[in-house]
């Protein structure tokens, strides 16, 4: 069941919470730095013996202090216009995010809004990229939590999660086309 939520990841009681981090893994500003917060330093000690992370991939550690057990660090695409892969760059972390949970025999997981905030990626195309696929893997996990930590960025996964992600219309519930 994949569902939003509205609020702080770091509070979140799941088997894996995903941080959206940066190629160096060593911490940073929005939820890459409430994660390291909220679970003390042994993530930073953690994340620096992965050695780094190139943009597209995820990476595994422990969740220490947190409630989750797992933290999922995923290196979202810096948006530059969307002409440099950024939409594959964006699946492919949430694909391995997902992927890495699975060799965890992870039943729940949330990801926070990746690359929408510094990293600049408009919200919307990146919603219906991430619930694209989250409807992929929705049959292998008990939850899929979208945490959004605005209330318009929550409202925005609702739309796209009822409407449907672009292109997955079946023809009977494809919106009229306007007068
Ligand atoms: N819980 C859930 N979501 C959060 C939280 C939180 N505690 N704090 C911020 N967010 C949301 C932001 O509002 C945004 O919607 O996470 C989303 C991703 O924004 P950023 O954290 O800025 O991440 P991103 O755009 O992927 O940029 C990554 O920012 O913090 C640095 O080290 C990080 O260099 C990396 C870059």
């Amino acid at each position: 069941m994949i569902e939003v939520v509205q609020g702080d990841i770091t509070a979140l009681a799941v088997d894996a919470i995903v941080n959206a981090a940066n190629t160096a893994l060593l911490g940073g500003g929005g939820v890459d730095g409430a994660i390291h917060r909220a679970a003390g330093p042994q993530l930073l000690a953690a994340s620096r013996a992965l050695g780094g992370c190139p943009t597209g991939e995820a990476k595994l550690t422990p969740g220490f202090r947190l409630p989750a057990r797992w933290v999922i660090h995923v290196v979202g695409p810096l948006w530059r216009g969307g002409r440099h892969g950024e939409p594959a760059l964006l699946e492919n972390g949430y694909r391995r995010s997902f992927e890495l949970a699975l060799e965890q025999e992870a039943r729940s997981i949330a990801f926070p809004a990746i690359s929408t905030g510094v990293y600049g990626y408009p919200k919307r195309q990146a919603a219906c990229v991430a619930v694209g696929v989250m409807r992929e893997y929705e049959p292998r996990f008990e939850r899929i939590v979208a945490c959004c930590f605005s209330a318009d960025d929550a409202r925005l996964y609702q739309e796209v999660l009822e409407r449907g992600v672009p292109g997955d219309e079946t023809p009977e519930d494809a919106p009229e086309s306007g007068p």
